[in-house]
């Protein structure tokens, strides 16, 4: 039996927290090196699409499971549909696990750039040698400390419920965040790499682009609009019913992709502007955010000294706005099913996912197994190897596993039943009613009806084919 629900507290409550579990590393980390280690503008191109196609609807459907079913996904799924759904429920419940546990270990990096900026503002910047982000990664305790104290702070502000804290700070820090792009992306224009920047975002060469990067692309766009999982169908179950779900799901979407290509334009102006920064980037480009970037705050702009500790901060609030979903997806979980007190729950949930969280941790050079670990063994011919290539695209250690497989595998296809349940399981009365697209003679509006015909046939199709050829080992390119 669900209990009485929390609700956001203002009118804009909603759009704030959702966007805040949308942006987040995934916008500033993530979508900068993959972009770039997919050669830019044709994936870029296949990620819009993807938004549109696939992540505009999906985030739709979940926004109206939740608020129609007014609980936490596995019941939801129960409740609106047939018991057998739960699945769906609780495939998310473990992608949620398997996210935040390595999701906390980069957000605490944001911790540590922070006093790193301090540092340098305070006394001076002195250039980083070209390994110092290797070496910091391979620290174990000091990579254990930083993602404790992330998955703390994240447990804490949990556990004290929706209406809290989080949706003062989102109304505060969103703006800022945003302030703060605006004035990186209006320095970069000053920068000589600005017109190559845009170049390699905006211009799509398809014989660059490789089989894993269509399945990139669609895994990225869930991940970064927190699709696929749960998060909004919980998010949503504490919506106002007041709220439009479709207004409310395009500022999601529209924001969440504005910034995610803004952190690209920033961050490539600098590696296109300084050629050293590319052999900095060398091997790994997942760095950039806390290698690149620090560089151009304290060598290439005036403000820099007050920016780069202020950014850092922000970057660590955009994750804990992110990490806070991913932890109340298991939390709301236990609560609605279980009965447990808020606190009772929050505090199992983070002390389980931070028992993976070690793994994660250690598995950037600490630990040479944790770092080398496959999930298929390491051999380099044979089935598993055939394995780790279709299923890991070749990924080693745990955090690279445990990322590539929830965005890559367990999103798409947990967003691929949230559409069928959505478009076949759900009947047109609820959903219409929930979009609020139903006139007084029962006709529906053209936008329902569209959105209808992509979740019915457009986006599960789309997904379906992916899915399927990136098992069967098609080629893309
Ligand atoms: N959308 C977040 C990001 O882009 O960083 C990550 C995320 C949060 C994924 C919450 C899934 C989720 F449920």
């Amino acid at each position: 039996m669900a209990q009485a629900r929390d609700q956001w507290g203002s009118r804009l409550g909603f759009v704030l927290a959702a966007s805040g579990s949308a942006v987040g590393l995934g916008n500033l980390w993530k979508f900068p090196y993959i972009a770039w280690d997919n050669h830019g503008g044709a994936f870029v191109l296949v990620y819009l699409a993807c938004i549109m196609v696939v992540g505009m609807p999906v985030m739709m459907s979940e926004i109206i499971i939740g608020r129609r079913a007014q609980t936490s996904p596995v019941p939801a799924f129960g409740e609106l549909g047939h018991p057998r759904w739960a699945f769906v429920g609780w495939l998310g419940v473990a992608s949620g696990i398997m996210i935040l546990s390595f999701y906390c270990v980069i957000a605490g990096w944001s911790i540590s750039s922070f006093v790193q900026c301090i540092k340098w503002s305070v006394s001076g910047y002195d250039a980083p040698a070209n390994d110092a982000f290797g070496i910091f990664l391979a620290k174990g305790p000091l990579q254990l400390f930083l993602t404790a104290t992330f998955m703390a702070i994240t447990a804490w502000i949990v556990s004290r419920g929706i209406s809290g804290g989080i949706e003062k700070a989102t109304k505060i820090l969103m703006p800022v965040l945003l302030g703060i792009m605006i004035l990186l992306v209006l320095n970069s224009v000053s920068l000589s790499g600005f017109g190559e920047a845009l170049r390699f975002l905006f211009n799509p060469d398809f014989s660059e682009f490789e089989r894993h990067g269509v399945l990139e692309a669609l895994g990225h766009a869930f991940f970064t609009l927190s699709l696929g999982m749960g998060a909004m169908i919980t998010y949503g179950s504490y919506m106002k019913k007041s709220e439009s779900i479709t207004k409310a799901s395009a500022a999601i979407v529209a924001l969440d992709t504005v910034i995610a290509l803004a952190a690209c334009v920033i961050m490539y102006t600098v590696i296109f502007s300084f050629p050293e920064m590319k052999s900095q980037i060398g091997r790994s480009s997942v760095g950039m955010l806390f290698v690149t970037l620090p560089q151009m705050f304290y060598t290439k702009m005036g403000l820099g000294v007050l920016l780069g500790p202020v950014f850092y901060i922000l970057v660590a609030f955009a994750a804990l706005s992110s990490t806070i979903s991913l932890l109340e997806v298991v939390v709301a979980l236990l609560v609605d099913k279980l009965n447990w007190t808020r606190v009772k729950s929050t505090a199992v949930a983070s002390g389980f996912i931070f028992f993976f969280s070690i793994f994660c941790a250690l598995s950037l050079g600490a630990s040479s197994w944790a770092s080398t670990f496959e999930f298929f063994g390491t051999s380099d011919t044979g089935l598993g190897a055939a394995l780790n290539n279709r299923f890991f695209a070749d990924k080693q250690g745990f955090l690279a596993l445990f990322d590539h497989f929830s965005a890559n595998w367990m999103l798409p296809v947990g967003g691929l039943f949230i559409t069928l349940f959505a478009g076949w399981v759900l009947s047109r009365k609820t959903s219409a009613e929930e979009l609020d697209m139903v006139g007084p003679d029962g006709s529906t509006h053209w936008i329902f009806r569209t959105w209808l015909f992509f979740v019915r046939f457009v986006a599960p199709l789309g997904i379906g084919w992916i899915i399927v050829r990136v098992i069967m080992g098609e080629d893309f390119s």
